[in-house]
């Protein structure tokens, strides 16, 4: 690979942000027919790098070859005449659009007369989605699709485009563990018939599987390019974080018999049924299930944010009245969601406002909310979560995406939550703040708050939680003690293979 001539040359690159280098003299060679992950912490300039070379940001200084060739990227159309093309981490369709429309954007087939050729276009979005093996339909309007099936059509929309190079910016983070498969199979092919993929994950497992070569950032500059083969992902971690890391999961401590959550017979009709489980203190309780398994309807109910049909919860003894939310926060029962762009913060709106947004009791005297107390407390919350910030009047926005979850989790904290039931708390997170996020869940459940934990990697659950609940379809399938526990059974629990 590395004695022909790289497809396209990365010379120098820097940009500069209102208070941040985010990239400082960044170059890199891409070949053809080669998986290229690039790794880094949260905030090491990763999206920037990437957003530069589809032409959605211009950089400060740099050269960019093409084939030999100086080329320029002004905008995403440049790039897109360039055979590149991105699917950025945070999710772009037009939710009103359907499935088909967003795939053919901007170059719907035409008929005589200049009447668009819908059929075509549907015939040609199923072949595409067919690769997949997935059951989404071309007429479905986007805003019906989950985020993993979004996930999927952005994808698909960007191998449509004839591309040459495709950048994908964290695509598996909203992905289960077959469709990654999946679009891992579709890689390997495109990879074969000669595109350069360009690959951005936090998952550093897959990155092993699926590269041939690793670049990693760090603060903005380039830290190494290496062949896969040739390091370990040990190496890897600390070329990102510039240190050893040890000790990646924390002591799992000695939960106690007594009971923080009761949670008995739990149901929606046509959703979960007679979920029945205990929290006990100094214990933190994964659930794990497939896509559609219900665990995040569940967890809505539980915390009284959708509608339930019967069952009931009882926390320290005491009845909390179901389908009430305020009642649910009032004692303490909180619910962090998997998605932070449409349900956890507000992005426009500064790291102060969005921490206070849940507790303004908190900072406020007299029913005023106190300036001084407000960044006193937002500065304490961020330092303790570690979050990479310039100053308390930035724009969530702003933020790299998963110190934007730190955000998000901070947030939560400031409800002073007795028990907290995490929807993906490390979805995008890279391994240093996972670990950090870990330890903080951790020191919670030894500090005698509830902790429960939903999350689709299996590693995290095995590593953090000293018991696992599995859901399948809607039922609780199995309670499993991290003792007995091995990715392999609870997997055939999630999957409905075991009973
Ligand atoms: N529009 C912006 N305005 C100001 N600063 C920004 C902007 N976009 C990114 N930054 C800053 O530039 C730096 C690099 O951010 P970038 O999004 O490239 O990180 P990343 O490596 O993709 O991180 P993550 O893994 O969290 O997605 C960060 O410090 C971030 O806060
Ligand atoms: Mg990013």
């Amino acid at each position: 690979m590395q004695t022909e001539k790289p497809l396209m040359t990365v010379r120098g690159i820097d940009k500069q942000f209102p208070g941040t280098k985010a990239l400082q003299e960044v170059s890199l060679d891409i070949f053809q027919r080669e998986i290229h992950a690039i790794c880094g912490e949260n905030g090491a300039g990763k999206s920037t790098l990437m957003n530069i070379l589809s032409g959605s940001l211009m950089p400060d200084k740099g050269k960019i070859y093409l084939n030999g060739e100086k080329i320029h990227i002004n905008n995403p159309k440049d790039a897109q005449k360039y055979g590149i093309s991105i699917v950025h981490q945070e999710l772009s369709l037009c939710p009103h659009l359907n499935v088909a429309e967003n795939i053919f954007i901007g170059r719907l087939p035409r008929l005589s007369g200049d009447r668009v050729d819908f059929k075509t276009m549907e015939k040609e979005t199923k072949a595409i989605l067919d690769r997949f093996h997935t059951h989404i339909k071309p007429r479905t309007l986007v805003k019906d699709l989950s985020v993993s099936q979004q996930q999927i059509v952005e994808i698909a929309k960007a191998i449509t485009l004839n591309c040459k190079i495709l950048i994908l910016d964290e695509p598996t983070s909203a992905l289960t563990e077959s469709e990654s498969w999946n679009l891992f199979k579709i890689l390997e092919e495109l990879k074969n018939n000669g595109i350069a993929i360009l690959y951005i994950s936090h998952r550093i497992k897959e990155i092993f599987q699926i590269s041939q070569r690793i670049t990693v950032l760090r603060d903005g500059r380039h830290v190494t390019t290496r062949l896969t083969s040739e390091v370990t992902p040990d190496d890897v971690v600390s070329y990102m974080v510039g240190r050893e890391l040890d000790n990646i999961y924390p002591y799992k401590g000695n939960p106690s018999e007594k009971v923080i959550l009761k949670v008995n017979n739990l149901t929606r009709k046509g959703v979960y049924s007679k979920i029945s489980f205990e929290l006990y203190r100094g214990e933190i309780l994964g659930i794990f299930g497939l896509m559609g398994a219900g665990r995040t309807e569940m967890a809505r109910g539980l915390c009284g944010i959708d509608p339930v049909d019967d069952g009931n919860v009882t926390m320290f003894g005491k009845t909390i009245p179901l389908n009430n939310i305020r009642s649910s926060i009032d004692s303490g029962l909180v619910y962090v969601p998997e998605d932070r762009k449409l349900l956890g913060l507000f992005l426009p709106m500064n790291l102060c406002e969005n921490l206070v947004a849940a507790n303004l009791k908190a900072v406020s005297r007299f029913g005023l909310v106190d300036r001084k107390s407000q960044s006193v407390y937002t500065r304490e919350m961020l330092e303790k979560l570690n979050v990479k910030y310039r100053n308390l009047y930035q724009s969530v926005s702003s933020l790299s995406g998963g110190n934007q979850q730190k955000v998000l989790l901070a947030k939560w904290l400031a409800v002073k939550p007795k028990v907290l039931i995490l929807d993906e708390p490390t979805r995008g997170i890279d391994v240093g703040a996972k670990s950090e996020i870990h330890h903080i869940l951790r020191r919670m459940a030894n500090d005698g708050y509830g902790v429960v934990v939903i999350s689709s990697e299996l590693p995290e659950i095995l590593g953090i939680c000293n018991r696992i609940l599995v859901m399948h379809e809607g039922k609780l399938v199995a309670q499993l003690t991290s003792e007995n526990a091995t990715e392999e059974n609870i997997m055939r629990y999630a999957s409905g293979r075991a009973s």
